[in-house]
Formats: structure tokens, C-alpha cells, sequence
């Protein structure tokens, strides 16, 4: 990051901590809100991840990941280089701040102090820094004392979701018959467990002591009734607020109702809140977000909080110790162009994600007949090698075998969930890909040295699609084997450098390499 303004830093625990000149670059361990009345808004917020998620602190791609958090938000800032050699400064070092100055450092530190002063009196430019969530310490697990502390989603979560089918046409029948839908499917043993009411299931008004009420006409028994008998089946409940005055279909909003809404929801045995970012108070949704996430953790009850602000504010660079997962985008449409826009505006977060907190580019449109049976098995295999929640969106009690056999396919869901919690990402696509031959290759490490490939051709002839080892972070020369996860078939013999497939149009082939020894991987970027 670099500061085109006299900028003064200061943290909630040491005071003052730096000044920055223009020109000089800073590099933020922790989250850090920016307020800068006389000049551009340069700095986003960088959270530093938790101890405790040892897939985003470890391993070979740790580094990779701090470098891509760097690039990505010195790509947002107009004229952004890195400099070419770096003097480096620790200034404090239990504040999380680091200068790295490209000229100048020392000279520009004494002139810096006296003009950012001046500065700060006389134009209000200052870099505030405050931890989120009102500037609370740390606890042993390396988050906020505030930080999001419910221990859920160590994995991506997977269930169901009622707005991608049924919009605001949802009542307690539909919550009723869905959750019996995915246990006798089989969806709910391989692990599809929430099952989530979208908007429209409120009142218009709140009651006489400010409550949510259930509308009565829709859900006549309550939300609790709902909670007891989805958990009866061994499954979970979602329900959706909002971060503003009014949810986006106008039914009562949380905002100033945090703690009231999120006891109700505890009472009601809620398991998981989505919370959208309709009718607020134009406020950033960096300080209204941690009101509900402390107001669900004092609730008493483990929730889990899926933040919906649609991607507006790069979520994904400070609510991992707000929410357990952030829409990283605008809403998903059934159609493979909005698929594969949003598959892509996704992958820009990927370093981002990890247990406890995972991005999220919308729920599934698989089975609600917009896109091709090929093309859905595409948007699945994507969204579960990216690590997204997986939220069927279609109609459960009235899908297809067909639909069913792709939400089903366990191989892939195990991508999903798979324990390293790494997202993976796209690492190659054709050089002349906007003259339509759209090859692309994405991938990423699972537990065990174990990759998964996926071959995605989205032009609308056939391809042949190759992976190198060196592509996608495997030593060369290394022998793996090959599972075809659509197929269910591991190919005869070893590869021992690249694949190559044949892929038809708007289709895609997955695959899990299963090196023959203990091979660490090398970085791909
Ligand atoms: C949007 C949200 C959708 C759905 C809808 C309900 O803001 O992105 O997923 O929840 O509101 O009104």
C-alpha cells in the first residue's frame, strides 16, 4: 500500500505509531480503517489470520498468500509499484505495522513526522487505526477478543437455501418438506445440514416490545417449531436479517435491533444467520457487521454468521474475524455467463479463505434449468474446488436424477471439505481467450500432497486442455496418480509431468493427482 497523502497511523493500544510520506509504502498486519477527508482513500484493511486456522498461516502457500493480499491491494491503488529494494522498519512490534519505504526512509521519517502532524491539525488527514470490533486485545487464538468466536465452519458450509428458487415465495410447508427432501435424498448424510430460510419470512412490523415476529400467514408455527423439527432430523436452521433499516424485500432490519434480534434468534434455536445489506445507513459495513457478529456471540448459541454485502467493500480483506463466510459478489442469476463472471470475480479473494471463514460467490443455481447439465456439473466442480459454501438453491423435494446425481457426487464434495481448507484457483488460461477459445485451468492443494485439476473449457468447441506440473505447484517429473472425479475412474499408469485432455465445449473434466511419495509442492505463481 502506499499513501499519496500526508497519512498519520495510530492503534488503539500504543497511541501514535507512524507517519507515512507520500510515496512511501506500508505494509498492515492487522485490520486498520482508514479516514482521510483531504485525500484519496488509499488503505484497505488487512486482517491478519488466526493462529488457530493452520491452512492459512502454514504451509508452502502461506507466503504465496501474504503476497497476493499485498499485490491485491496495491492493485486497487492507481500507480502502485513495489519498490525495487526495500529498506524495512519494524516500528512496533506488537501493533502489526511495518514500513517499507522505497527511498528516502529516514530523511522522509523526520519530515514525515512534522508535515503528517501538521497535516493531521490542519486538514483532518489521518490513517486511523483501530482494531475492529471497538479495539479490543487479542485472545490466545491470535482474534479479537471481539473477533468472531463460535468455532463453526471449519470447512465450507453445505445445505440449502430458499431464494434462489423460490424467491419470496417461501412458507413452512417448503422449510418442512425440503428438510425431509434432503434426508431422504441422501443430501443431508453427505453433509448437506442447513437448512436456510432467505428473506420474506417476517412480519412487515415488528411487535409491541420491538420483536421479529414470524409472518402468520406463512410460517403460522414459528421459527422455533421450523428449529425443532429440522433438528429432529438431524439437520440445522438458517434464517436471514439484514444490516440495514429493512431487509431488501422490507420486512424489519437488524440495524439497532442487533443484541433484541440476536437473543430471539438464540431462543428460537437458530444455527446460522444471513445478513444482507439492504436499506442501511450508508455507514461502511466494516463497523456495522461486528455489531451483530459481538451481539451473536454474546447470543450464547453457536450461529453461523454469513455476511452478505455482496463483495462491495472487499470483505474479504477484513471480515474473517467478522463473519464465518462473505459474498464476494453481486448476486448469482441462473445462467453460465453469470456462473463463470462470478466464479472469476471470486478467485480474485482466494488467499483469503479458510477454515473459519470462506468466501462465498452465492449460493448454487444447479437444477433450476437455466444452464445445461454439463455446464451445472461445471458451476458444482468449481464452486467446490474454490471452497465455496455449497447452498443448493433449486427445489429439492421436485429435482431430477440427474440434478440429484450431480449434488450427490461425493468425490467432488470431498474437494470441498477437504481438511487443508485451501482455496483453490485459476492458474491458467489461454492467452487469446477473449477470441473465444476460453481454456482455463484451475487448482489447489488438498490434504495429503494431494491436488485437485480442473479443466474447464468454456468456449463452445472442443479443446485440448494441458496442465503442467509446474502449473499447478507439482515438482516436475513427479508420478501421480490420476482419479477422474465425474467418472469415478483412476486412469491405468502414472503421469509423471503434465495431462492433457480432450474437454468439449462448455464443459469440464476434474481430477484428483495423488503423488506416489510425500512430495511438498512448489509455488505455481
Ligand atoms: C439479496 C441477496 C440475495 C437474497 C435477497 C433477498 O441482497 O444477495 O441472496 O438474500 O437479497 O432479498
Amino acid at each position: 500500500m502506499k499513501a499519496d497523502g500526508w497519512a498519520l497511523a495510530t492503534s488503539p493500544r500504543n497511541g501514535l505509531l507512524a507517519v507515512f510520506l507520500p510515496g512511501f509504502r506500508i505494509r498492515a498486519r492487522g485490520p486498520f480503517r482508514l479516514h482521510c477527508s483531504n485525500a484519496r482513500r488509499l488503505l484497505a484493511r488487512i486482517k491478519r489470520a488466526p493462529d488457530d486456522d493452520g491452512a492459512r498461516r502454514r504451509g508452502p502457500v502461506a507466503g504465496r498468500q501474504r503476497g497476493r493480499a499485498e499485490d491485491l491491494i496495491c492493485s486497487r491503488l492507481r500507480g502502485i509499484k513495489r519498490p525495487r529494494q526495500r529498506q524495512r522498519r519494524r516500528i512496533a512490534n506488537e501493533d502489526e505495522v511495518e514500513i517499507v519505504s522505497a527511498r528516502g526512509a529516514a530523511m522522509g521519517r523526520r519530515v514525515g513526522i512534522v508535515a503528517a502532524l501538521v497535516c493531521a491539525l490542519l486538514w483532518g488527514c489521518c490513517i486511523e487505526a483501530q482494531a475492529l470490533g471497538g479495539g479490543a486485545g487479542e485472545d490466545g487464538a491470535g482474534r479479537g477478543r471481539l473477533g468472531l468466536d463460535n468455532g463453526l465452519a471449519r470447512t465450507p458450509p453445505m445445505g440449502w437455501n430458499s431464494w434462489n428458487f423460490f424467491n419470496c415465495f417461501i412458507d413452512e410447508t417448503v422449510i418442512f418438506e425440503t428438510a425431509s427432501a434432503l434426508v431422504f435424498t441422501g443430501l443431508a448424510d453427505l453433509g448437506y445440514n442447513y437448512v436456510n430460510i432467505d428473506d420474506c419470512w417476517a412480519e412487515l412490523e415488528r411487535d409491541a416490545h420491538g420483536n421479529l415476529v414470524p409472518r402468520a400467514a406463512t410460517f403460522p408455527s414459528g421459527i422455533k417449531a421450523l428449529a425443532d423439527h429440522v433438528h429432529g432430523l438431524g439437520l440445522k436452521l438458517g434464517i436471514y436479517s439484514d444490516a440495514g433499516f429493512l431487509t431488501c424485500q422490507k420486512q424489519p432490519g437488524s440495524l439497532g435491533y442487533e443484541i433484541q434480534d440476536a437473543r430471539t434468534f438464540a431462543s428460537w434455536e437458530v444455527d446460522y444467520l444471513k445478513y444482507d445489506n439492504c436499506y442501511n445507513d450508508k455507514s461502511r459495513p466494516e463497523s456495522r457487521y461486528p455489531v451483530m457478529r459481538n451481539a451473536l456471540n454474546a447470543s450464547g448459541r453457536a450461529i453461523f454468521f454469513s455476511m452478505c454485502e455482496w463483495g462491495k467493500d472487499d470483505p474479504a480483506t477484513w471480515a474473517a474475524p467478522v463473519g464465518n463466510s462473505w459474498r464476494t459478489t453481486e448476486d448469482i442469476r441462473d445462467t453460465w455467463r453469470s456462473m463463470t463472471k462470478i466464479a472469476d470475480e471470486n478467485d480474485r479473494w482466494a488467499s483469503f479463505a479458510g477454515p473459519g471463514g470462506w468466501n462465498d460467490p452465492d449460493m448454487l443455481e444447479v437444477g433450476n434449468g437455466g444452464m445445461s447439465l454439463d455446464e451445472y456439473r461445471s458451476h458444482f466442480s468449481v464452486w467446490a474446488l474454490m471452497k465455496a459454501p455449497l447452498l443448493i438453491g433449486c427445489d429439492v423435494r421436485n429435482m431430477s436424477a440427474e440434478v440429484l446425481a450431480i449434488l450427490s457426487n461425493k468425490e467432488v464434495i470431498d474437494v470441498n471439505q477437504d481438511s487443508l481448507g485451501v482455496q483453490g484457483r485459476r492458474v491458467l488460461r489461454s492467452p487469446v481467450w477473449w477470441l473465444g477459445n476460453n481454456v482455463q485451468v484451475w487448482s489447489g492443494p488438498l490434504s495429503g500432497d494431494r491436488t485437485v485439476l480442473l479443466l474447464w473449457n468454456r468456449s463452445k468447441k472442443a479443446f485440448n486442455i494441458k496442465a503442467s506440473w509446474s502449473d499447478i505447484g507439482l515438482p516436475s517429473g513427479t508420478p501421480v496418480t490420476v482419479r477422474d472425479l465425474w467418472k469415478h475412474e483412476t486412469w491405468d499408469g502414472n503421469s509423471v509431468d503434465e495431462i492433457e485432455v480432450k474437454v468439449q465445449g462448455h464443459t469440464s473434466q476434474m481430477f484428483i493427482l495423488t503423488p506416489l511419495s510425500r512430495t511438498p509442492r512448489v509455488s505455481s505463481s
